[in-house]
């Protein structure tokens, strides 16, 4: 299963938009199931920092709508996030549930989801400068790697608008590309 996860609600949804070109691209490199979890329709919380998963837990132990959407991303074969830079960094929904990603290793810190698994990050940005948020990209894509991901990034910029990038099938096009790179 490839799982992508939407850190927008809005709708029209640039990342979302995005996102499902990218799963689109992934459908046509291999017949794959495809799962779409966007994190505005879910009532979750954000890691609170119990550390319980880190000491005596073998996973978070909040109870909520992100709980399945965590197993997904344990146990999917690729994933696809897509987040809006919001103030310079991701949504802070997006932000949340990478937050509680810290569940993904135990006590000793061994990983307890698979290493070695592709992941596409989508960011979108009002900003025309594909650099201006370099630090954010790198923070998260640190993240990724951190949990065994192997990142890859398409920074979608000049995106201000809701439905702007229905007007660039260039980015389109990209999305579509790496996303049939991420399953073949
Ligand atoms: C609360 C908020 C904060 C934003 N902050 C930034 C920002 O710091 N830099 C930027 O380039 N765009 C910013 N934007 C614009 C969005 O990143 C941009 O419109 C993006 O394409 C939205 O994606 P979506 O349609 O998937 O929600 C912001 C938008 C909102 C709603």
């Amino acid at each position: 299963m490839i799982l992508g996860v939407v850190g927008s609600g809005s709708s029209p949804s640039n990342s979302r938009r995005l996102l499902e070109e990218a799963l689109a691209g992934a459908a046509e490199a291999r017949a794959v199931e495809r799962r779409v979890e966007c994190l505005a329709d879910l009532r979750f919380r954000g890691c609170v920092g119990c550390r319980a998963c880190r000491t005596y837990a073998d996973g978070c132990v909040l109870r909520d709508d992100l709980t399945p959407v965590l197993r997904a991303t344990a146990e999917c074969r690729a994933l696809v996030l897509a987040t809006p830079i919001y103030y310079g960094y991701a949504s802070g929904l997006f932000k949340s549930y990478l937050d509680r990603w810290y569940s993904f290793r135990d006590a000793g810190r061994n990983l307890r989801v698979p290493s070695g698994r592709p992941a596409l990050l989508i960011v979108t940005q009002g900003h025309p400068d594909p650099k201006a948020y370099a630090w954010t990209l790198g923070s998260l894509e640190k993240v990724l790697a951190a949990y065994g991901f192997e990142p890859r990034a398409l920074v979608a910029t000049g995106l201000e608008e809701g439905g702007a990038v229905d007007r660039s099938p260039e980015l389109l096009a990209r999305a579509r590309d790496l996303g049939r790179a991420l399953a073949a």
